[in-house]
């Protein structure tokens, strides 16, 4: 089997390093990327070829990791290409994913399609690859090769949803700790409310909460960003059952991410 690449950042790296690992053929290429990701390609020791149509064309299962911004081109030029099965890993939206759903079937492409979405940071031990999609269980035949792989439904949009619904879920509870603990500093009490917290929740209750508190300092505008799309998507799933749209909770995250400073940490 082989599984090709495009986009070789931290995704390709860390994904490629375990499959090595388990004998699977890796391929990618670099044609016209910055230093960085050649240099990281090169130290990984995938198989490098000269265009992305080859890497497409040789692999039995594509992955598109480049950005969400660049998703959709990427499947529509590349994916269909495959010589299997295409699954994008890109924090995308549902409606992106359906939408490219559509380049595959039919007259346009042999190849079939997979939603695909890592929760949790790639390169930790627990991360998890959803998937959903009629052709997951291809897809799952990665978890005999060094991945986690979780399939949730037949359903294209599923594990895109599944991503997103929990966007809701960590990015406000993160948003509502930073302001609790802000308020804890200023009375000169936080080390006393994170032990009275964690009496009832759970003993790691402290290492996380800091470590959610310290990540915001350099990651509020991207959730700040994220936090749009999840109101899209929210807007979306109430619309299409005609029903009156109400996101209070999500809007109050992304503004409080939007209105932190500097001296917020
Ligand atoms: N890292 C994570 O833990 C994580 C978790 C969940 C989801 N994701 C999603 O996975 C995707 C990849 O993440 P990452 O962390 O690997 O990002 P990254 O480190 O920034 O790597 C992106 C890679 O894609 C390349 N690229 C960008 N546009 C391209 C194009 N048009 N054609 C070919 N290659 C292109 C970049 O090349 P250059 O260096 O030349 O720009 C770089 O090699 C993103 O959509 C991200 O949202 C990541």
């Amino acid at each position: 089997m082989r599984v090709g690449f495009i986009g070789f950042g931290e995704v390709a790296y860390s994904l490629s390093k375990k499959l090595l690992q388990n004998n699977v053929d890796v391929v990618s290429s670099t044609k016209g990327r910055s230093e960085k990701t050649k240099q990281l390609a090169i130290d990984s020791g995938v198989k490098i070829v000269n265009s992305y149509e080859k890497v497409a064309k040789l692999s039995d299962i594509l992955i598109s990791s480049t950005s969400p911004k660049t998703a959709l081109a990427i499947a529509k030029n590349y994916g269909i290409l495959s010589n299997g099965i295409f699954i994008d890993l890109n924090n995308i939206s549902p409606k992106t994913t359906k939408k490219i759903a559509t380049f595959f079937g039919g007259n346009t492409s042999s190849a079939d399609f997979v939603d695909g979405a890592i929760i949790g940071k790639v390169s930790s031990n627990n991360s998890t690859i959803l998937v959903s999609g009629e052709n997951s269980d291809k897809i799952a035949i990665l978890n005999s090769y060094g991945l986690n792989v979780k399939i949730i439904s037949e359903k294209i949009g599923d594990a895109s949803s599944i991503k997103m619904l929990r966007s809701i879920y960590t990015k406000g509870i993160t948003a509502i700790i930073h302001e609790t603990f802000q308020a804890a500093e200023h009375l000169d009490l936080s080390n006393e409310l994170f032990e009275t917290i964690a009496i009832t929740e759970s003993e790691d209750f402290i290492y996380k909460s800091k470590s959610r508190i310290n990540s915001l300092a350099t990651s509020k505008s991207r959730k700040s960003e994220e936090m749009d799309e999840v109101l899209d998507f929210l807007k979306s799933i109430y619309d299409e059952d005609g029903l009156e749209f109400n996101s209070i909770m999500s809007e109050a995250v992304k503004n409080k991410f939007k209105s932190l400073k500097k001296f917020d940490f």
